[in-house]
């Protein structure tokens, strides 16, 4: 992928599908790995990517939409070459795609991605002709994702300009995109324009997707930046080193509250706190009109993953954790959402 004028090239490509429906893989970057080792793993089964969702080798809010629409194509495939029949072809594709829906609960983008694929399939007159379908809609869901991190990084560059030391939490850039990322696409066009920029990254515990996986794709970038640990984000605020923090988000639900990575919440109060603006990037396909709040939704518990970042001796063997995988930020502290549309201000912008 090249750069386009005034925005660059993606540092990192997560996910690729390489041929048509009858012979096609998905390929995924595993993020697992990163950023020690760039394994590229090659899918022909639906299970295979609901494993790698599950254990967040492909992670992310709109790259969970797009592994789950081509996932939906591997699952058609493996119908027909089960020889289903014609009849059995539909329900059986139905209960794969429940499935695969299903894989992760608090990002609306899987089951949005998963079930406007279904949809688009079943206007084939066949079984091959319901695979094509899916294949055609996931490549479009693909293309309208990255179009929409351009928009996304052209509106932010606005928002961010003259605003050089930028807070983000969790990883939203190119990893979990097709294209550019969200909260990281307005820094990365910052940075190809020339403008000085300084971003201050948040470990983000548990899992650490900040310190693994948003240094290590900067770092491709070549955007200067320095990692904190999560707690110390409000003492920067508080010494005048922030001018701005973005995030992106998993949902966003009907009255404006932000589901987003453990974390997100305390930067926000944060923000609230020293008058600094919060923004938080995401697509429109992020949005869920059909969910009131924040509190409506199914937060992950991801059981034991505290655990792995912490040698064996750290803690008594026993010790229990709660891991929320999520919280919610209310929408009273939300600056302004930035989308492919533009910017809408929060209720704090207004
Ligand atoms: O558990 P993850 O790593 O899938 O969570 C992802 C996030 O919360 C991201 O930071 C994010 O903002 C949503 S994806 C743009």
């Amino acid at each position: 992928v090249t750069g386009r004028g005034d925005l660059p090239a993606p540092p990192v490509t997560p996910l690729r599908w390489v041929g048509g429906w009858q012979d096609g893989s998905l390929e995924v970057l595993d993020q697992t790995l990163l950023p020690v080792e760039e394994r590229v793993l090659v899918r022909r089964r639906a299970n295979e990517v609901i494993e790698d969702i599950r254990r967040l080798a492909i992670r992310g809010a709109p790259l969970l939409g797009i592994a789950g629409a081509y996932a939906v194509v591997l699952a058609a495939r493996e119908a027909i070459e089960s020889g289903v029949g014609a009849a059995a072809f539909r329900p059986a594709l139905k209960s794969a795609a429940a499935r695969i829906g299903a894989a992760r609960p608090t990002a609306v983008n899987l089951a949005s991605g998963v079930s406007d694929v279904l949809f688009a399939s079943e206007a084939g007159a066949d079984p091959a002709a319901c695979a094509g379908l899916a294949l055609e809609r996931a490549r479009a869901l693909e293309q309208r994702e990255r179009a929409a991190c351009e928009s996304i990084a052209r509106h932010g560059a606005k928002l961010l300009a003259g605003k050089g030391r930028i807070l983000t939490h969790c990883n939203a850039g190119a990893l979990v995109t097709p294209g550019l990322g969200t909260a990281l696409a307005p820094i990365y066009a910052l940075h190809h324009r020339g403008a000085k920029v300084h971003v201050w990254v948040d470990e983000t515990r548990p899992l650490l997707q900040g310190l693994r996986l948003t240094s290590y794709e900067l770092t491709r970038a070549g955007v200067p930046h320095t990692v904190v640990g999560d707690g110390a984000a409000p003492g920067l605020m508080r010494r005048g080193q922030v001018d701005a923090a973005i995030v992106g988000a998993d949902r966003i639900c009907a009255n404006g509250d932000v589901v987003n990575k453990v974390g997100t919440y305390g930067v926000a109060l944060a923000c609230r706190a020293h008058g600094i603006p919060f923004y938080v990037a995401a697509p429109l396909s992020t949005f869920d009109a059909g969910t009131a709040r924040g509190e409506d939704v199914v937060i992950e518990e991801r059981r034991g993953d505290g655990r792995v970042y912490l040698k064996p001796g750290t803690s008594p063997d026993a010790v229990s954790t709660a891991e929320p995988a999520f919280d919610v930020t209310p929408a009273d502290l939300v600056t302004a959402y930035l989308t492919e549309e533009g910017v809408k201000p929060g209720p704090r912008g207004k």
